[in-house]
């Protein structure tokens, strides 16, 4: 029989392995440890049952050391607002920016005092959207700032203290106090609902600002499409692992209707991001097309929420926003 503890000393460090035990090919290991490391016990158990006379292996935990408890982290305040949602992708380039701004409009056409913060070092993209690209925020006290405002919204973007042709690198280690300070002292007024543009991905700044900032929850944007999906997914397992809530999916490009004959084409493939949202047991908030019209306005600083306001693509947004106001 191969040196049982040997083995279980692969996974686990000695000081954590309790007993080992084998009863005619049942072996039992216990361990002092945390539930965290359950997989690594998985994996134990699996490399147990491949040695010759072993039958069962049962792993057990016991004595088990309180998780190490992640020390609460203080949260922003940020005076006037009543709730804040992220909106967030895995990957870049899904139309996370596109979604937070139409999404923000249809939610003050749908009677809410709102406003956008984009919180996206790596390519901050409301300034162009909403036309206040080279405008630096007003500040009368030399203390606050004023946030810019069109279309009804009120909007601040970190575009505004950072600027395009700063080192990313710089950017990083300076974005989360950057984000903080432009959060607490811009002058936002009373505000019911403050959406966030998240930066791509789940690094180190998104963490940040997810356990610093009072999130009522994130809306995932994905296409379709399998390579953007599994960016997603990280998504959410990262906000679920630090209890932050998610409101739902949105399948951005979902599909594109040719304008010469009708026809639906699904070019990022067809219903993946709802699939994928069934999959995690998360809602699915519903399609925005792919469309001229969408990235035209938003490329133009005339969001299509603004722009065409009868349009069936604002109904969409508004039937997204109408879903997160009840989930609120
Ligand atoms: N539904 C859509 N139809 C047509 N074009 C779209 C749609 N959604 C987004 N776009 C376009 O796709 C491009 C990328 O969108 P956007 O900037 O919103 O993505 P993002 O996820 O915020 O990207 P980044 O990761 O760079 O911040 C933009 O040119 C935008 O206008
Ligand atoms: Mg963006």
């Amino acid at each position: 029989m191969a040196d049982l503890k040997q083995i279980a000393q692969k996974y686990f460090a000695p000081e954590h392995i309790e007993n080992i035990q084998n009863f005619d090919g049942r072996v039992i290991v216990t361990l002092i440890d945390t539930p965290e490391n359950m997989a690594k016990a998985e994996d134990l158990k699996k490399e147990l049952l491949t040695l010759e006379g072993v039958e069962k292996a049962t792993v057990i935990f016991t004595r088990q050391k309180a998780a190490p408890v992640a020390p609460e982290m203080e949260k922003w305040q940020i005076k006037g607002v009543k709730h804040i949602i992220g909106v967030a992708s895995g990957k870049g380039g899904v139309g996370k920016s596109t979604t937070a701004i139409n999404l923000a409009l249809a939610l003050a056409n749908l009677g809410q005092k709102v406003a956008i913060f984009d919180a996206d070092i790596y390519g901050p993209s409301l300034p162009t959207m909403l036309s206040f690209e080279n405008t630096p925020p007003v500040s009368y006290d030399g203390k606050t700032f004023e946030p810019f405002e069109n279309y009804g919204i009120k909007a601040m973007s970190i575009g505004s203290l950072i600027d395009r042709d700063t080192p990313l690198i710089w950017r990083g280690s300076k974005a989360c106090g950057a984000i903080e300070q432009m959060l607490k002292e811009t002058n936002w007024g009373e505000i019911d609902i403050m959406v966030i543009d998240m930066p791509p991905g789940t690094g180190d700044i998104q963490l940040t600002l997810s356990q610093r900032l009072h999130f009522d929850g994130i809306v995932i944007v994905s296409t379709p499409q399998d390579i953007a999906l599994i960016d997603a997914v990280k998504g959410v397992n990262m906000f679920e692992k630090i209890n932050v809530k998610i409101l739902g999916l949105v399948q951005n490009m979902a599909y594109y209707i040719c304008p010469d004959c009708g026809k639906k084409a699904y070019i990022f493939g067809q219903n993946g991001t709802k699939q994928t949202a069934e999959r995690l047991g998360e809602k699915f908030l519903g399609d925005i097309p792919l469309d001229i019209n969408i990235r035209e306005n938003a490329d133009a600083g005339t969001p299509i929420v603004a722009a065409l306001p009868d349009s069936e693509h604002t109904k969409a947004y508004e039937n997204i926003a109408q879903k997160i106001i009840k989930a609120l």
